[in-house]
């Protein structure tokens, strides 16, 4: 295939290299507090050996909550100030504190992350030290002591990053690609990238080097160099447009090089490319084949339906009590009588019709396919409020519904400081009127969400459910909540320090209980990390679904391990009780006020969404709604990706081949086809054979991103997958 790429305008533009100690083994950890964990002569020998990676949970720490101490002894080289163009401070960086912490240099307390350890404080730290700050010594061994606080959930000290390092010349100056692709003709993709600095008087004068690379040939399809010039008051700006023939992401990459100081900084990225097809002007209904209710609770459906607008309604055979909206598509109503009922859709515009069959099971489960929708924690963490709900739900139903995401789920962040003095709870100032909010989704035919502990607090430190379950239940019933996340966080305090299986069941059976007080369909999402192998016991304690993880984030490191670990769990899904890896991390996140652009690629989040379908959990989209870029959007809007999430079989995909770099993953369908993920776990293209053993045998081989039939009859089938990115099948 030809591979032509211009740059058709260029502008301006930036980048950072320089010297650091990267250090993530060598440290040791204890679960405990003193002060004599701090002095440099403590023998921490006896400690347990940690990776500054992981959260302490995953590291023998399961149900810990509240101090622990890591200790290093490095060797501060003086070379690192000498070779560095500012010499005047020391950075120590650590990413991420959960939830906070007090940094110990040779015994001396130099930075902490807050006045109150014990007020929750997650995320990353940069802190400064005086290059004559007598507390280091330089050619010599230093002891780093960090003394933790977790508050709940996961704790410690963990993430991509630990690092001492000059604060250099290049630390004020930010690359910032923030801006959103601009589509052109021929996939050609275009943006402006900026040269900022921030914090200094620095007059910035060198030149950007741009670069675009094919990463299947290694190839250099284009480079540019330009003088670049900037200051704190004015950046510079770098446009470019590029057009790409082929299909797939091409690396860009930008290294600004400051003349006066010699220091450069620089920055990769990918491009994004669409696979998904635009939908027809033809009506056609997507979503589920099942939905499931309890007889006598208020029922509520929106047939998700793509099509050319005005779209009109029709059903047949609906269960007496229902009632369907013809111009919107909501069916509402109650129904008393048990039973599997099938109904036909058909809905129509100008230019056709499309059908599907349907069977509404009124019984004792919900929840018979996983949840899509949308959840706050990824974008806003405890900033969310009432307008960004709203705005989720509004986008949703303008551009997510038809596909049959339906979900608006609050997380963190709503709860007032003191119950009323009822003891009942309500929300706090950022959610003026609760049920207004919930009314507002119902209308639009969408559903609710919200996020408790059962602990006393919340991991944010919020108001939790302890002993107001009842209350609790009833007021969310009150308010029309549709699902509830709830998040064992502080409930360590108030459960035995070493909870055994009965222990960590018995929150989850209370609440359950508790709910189903009440007169509504609520969908129970289980919050406790995987502990206890929760998939084996999460539906018999009542749980819609369960996280069998630590929290996400949005990196390559974070997502894969989560995604390509969870084959153990994937035999205990089932209608009505799915596994649940973390919600995604597409868009623009940033788990509070200010979001960035997901750091994972195009090819990343192809794999992101494939493996979490094929393992048929919830899809809760983590991002900010208002703010959904074309990329994104197309990579939630794939009829027939999320039809393998939503498959009524309700079956997760095995791990059927694990290579060193890449693996198979097959998922059985109602139908008795497969659907079938090439994974490419490395950093180059490959060549993935799925054996013709394991596709068993078929007549198509579909290509599901792009809704193209690729071959016709048996044996071996061979695909050309990028680095961290998925090959998706359909085998019929
Ligand atoms: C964590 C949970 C996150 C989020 C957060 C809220 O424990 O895993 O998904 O809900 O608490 O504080």
């Amino acid at each position: 295939m030809k591979k032509i790429l211009t740059v058709l305008f260029l502008l301006a533009c930036f980048a950072k290299a320089h010297a650091q100690v990267s250090l993530s083994t060598g440290w040791k950890f204890k679960a405990g507090d003193s002060t004599a964990f701090s002095a440099t002569n403590f023998d921490d020998s006896q400690w347990q050996a940690i990776d500054v990676n992981k959260p302490w949970e995953r590291q023998r720490h399961d149900y810990y909550n509240g101090f622990g101490w890591y200790r290093l002894h490095v060797t501060i080289p003086a070379s690192l100030k000498n070779s560095s163009y500012l010499k005047d401070s020391l950075r120590i960086d650590l990413q991420n504190v959960d939830d906070n912490d007090e940094l110990y240099l040779n015994g001396k307390l130099i930075a902490k992350g807050g006045s109150d350890i014990k007020v929750s404080n997650y995320g990353p730290r940069h802190y400064m030290l005086a290059t004559n700050n007598p507390a280091i010594l330089w050619d010599k061994e230093n002891v780093l002591a960090i003394r933790i606080f977790d508050t709940g959930g996961d704790g410690g000290l963990y993430g991509d990053k630990f690092s001492i390092s000059m604060n250099d010349i290049m630390d004020y100056v930010s690359i910032n690609t923030d801006a959103d692709f601009v589509y052109g003709a021929k996939n050609a993709v275009g943006k402006s990238i900026k040269l900022i600095s921030k914090g200094n008087n620095y007059n910035y004068k060198g030149k950007l080097d741009f670069k675009v690379t094919d990463p299947e040939t290694g190839k250099v399809l284009y480079e540019k160099t330009n003088k670049a010039t900037f200051t704190g008051s004015k950046p510079f700006t770098y446009t470019f447009s590029a057009a790409a023939i082929e299909r797939k992401s091409y690396q860009l990459s930008y290294v600004f090089t400051d003349s006066l100081s010699g220091t450069k900084i620089s920055k990769v990225e990918s491009t994004p490319y669409i696979l998904t097809p635009a939908p027809s002007a033809k009506p056609k209904i997507n979503g589920p084949e099942v939905y499931g209710a309890r007889p006598g609770n208020p029922f509520l459906y929106l047939i998700p339906a793509t099509g050319q607008k005005p779209l009109t309604y029709k059903a047949v055979s609906l269960p007496k009590g229902l009632s369907l909206d013809v111009a919107t598509g909501i069916i509402k109503g109650s129904v008393s009588k048990k039973g599997d009922y099938p109904v036909t859709f058909t809905v129509k515009n100008a230019v056709g019709s499309g059908t599907k069959q349907f069977t509404i099971c009124i019984g004792d489960k919900i929840g018979l396919t996983p949840a899509l929708g949308w959840n706050s924690w990824n974008a806003f963490g405890l900033s969310v409020d009432d307008g960004r709900v709203r705005t989720a739900a509004r986008t949703m139903i303008e551009k997510l519904a038809s596909y049959g995401w339906n979900y608006v789920n609050i997380d963190d962040g709503w709860e007032i400081d003191k119950r009323l003095p009822s003891g009942e709870i309500t929300a706090n100032q950022k959610f003026p009127d609760m049920k207004g909010t919930v009314d507002y989704v119902h209308s639009l035919g969408l559903k609710m969400g919200i996020y408790s502990s059962p602990g006393p607090t919340t991991c944010g430190g919020y108001l939790g459910s302890w002993q107001h379950e009842d209350q609790d239940a009833k007021t969310y019933g009150y308010w029309g909540i549709d699902y509830l996340k709830y998040d064992w966080c502080s409930y360590s305090e108030v459960s035995p320090k070493d909870p055994t299986l009965t222990d960590l069941k018995k929150p989850y059976q209370v609440i359950r209980a508790s709910l189903d007080k009440v007169n509504r369909d609520i969908m129970l999402s289980f919050c406790q990390y995987g502990w206890g192998k929760v998939w084996e016991w999460g539906a018999e304690t009542g749980g819609n679904s369960w996280r069998t993880t630590g929290d996400i984030q949005d990196t390559w490191r974070s997502m894969s391990e989560i995604g390509f670990n969870q084959d153990e769990a994937a035999k205990f899904a089932q209608p009505g009780h799915f596994n649940d890896p973390d919600m995604l991390v597409v868009g623009k996140v940033g788990w509070g006020p200010s979001l960035h652009n997901t750091h994972l690629s195009a090819d990343e989040q192809y794999t992101h969404i494939s493996l979490w379908s094929l393992q048929s959990v919830p899809l809760l989209i983590g991002c900010d709604m208002g703010a959904l870029d074309k990329f994104t959007l197309n990579l939630l809007t794939n009829s027939e990706v999320l039809a393998i999430d939503q498959d009524a079989l309700g079956k997760a995909a095995r791990q059927v081949v694990k290579g060193n770099t890449y693996q198979i993953w097959v998922k059985e369908m109602k139908d008795g086809s497969k659907a079938i993920g090439l994974f490419n776990l490395s950093d180059k293209y490959q060549t993935i054979t799925l054996p013709g053993t394991t596709a068993g045998t078929y007549k198509t081989i579909r290509n599901v991103w792009e809704q193209k039939d690729l071959t016709k009859g048996a044996g071996d089938f061979k695909a050309s997958v990028a680095p961290h990115g998925v090959m998706l099948v359909r085998v019929k």
